[in-house]
């Protein structure tokens, strides 16, 4: 892409997560639990015409590396993305998203009486299936919106 066509500048050092499902950055945000109280160096592209995907986000991670759970719940709602890790201005790295065959963490189950959600330290834990997730301890499956069962962290 050429300079002129860039809607946010390159990063020195960082992640830039790619090719994200048009509309969903704001809940890559919420996975990465990113809400810019923390100071960090954020920048989100919404919608950006994509050759590929006809339009896309984007959202670039100054200073910060994603775990391999961010990933998987990623996948979930971005099944598409591509995650580059930046050095120095260089993509050193570049990583297409893989629907896992589990999630932990991060995702919250909705039965209020799961073991997950009382207030025992138990982490989440959901089998995916091939339209959504399936709670490996009270058996709930949530298969629409995904997004709104990230866990508030
Ligand atoms: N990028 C960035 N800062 C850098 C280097 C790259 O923000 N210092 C961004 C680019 O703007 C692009 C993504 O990281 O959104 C991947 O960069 P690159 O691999 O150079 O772009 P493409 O070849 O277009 O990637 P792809 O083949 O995955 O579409
Ligand atoms: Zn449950």
């Amino acid at each position: 892409m050429s300079d002129t066509e860039l809607r946010v500048s390159k990063i020195r050092n960082g992640t830039v997560i790619d090719h994200v499902t048009g509309g969903q950055a704001l809940n890559v945000l919420t996975i990465l639990d990113i809400d810019g109280s923390a100071g960090e160096q954020v920048s989100v592209g919404m919608n950006v015409p994509s050759g590929r995907l006809g339009r896309k986000d984007v959202v670039k991670v100054e200073d910060r590396e994603l775990s391999q759970s961010e990933v998987d719940v990623l996948s979930l709602i971005a099944p598409e993305a591509t995650i580059n890790i930046i050095r120095d201005y260089e993509v050193v790295e570049k990583l297409r998203v893989e629907r896992p065959d589990v999630v932990t963490g991060i995702l919250a189950c909705p039965n209020t009486n799961c073991i997950t959600s009382g207030s025992e330290p138990v982490e989440s834990r959901f089998e995916v299936l091939p339209d959504g997730v399936r709670c490996e301890y009270c058996g709930t499956i949530v298969r629409e919106q995904i997004a709104e069962h990230i866990e508030s962290q």
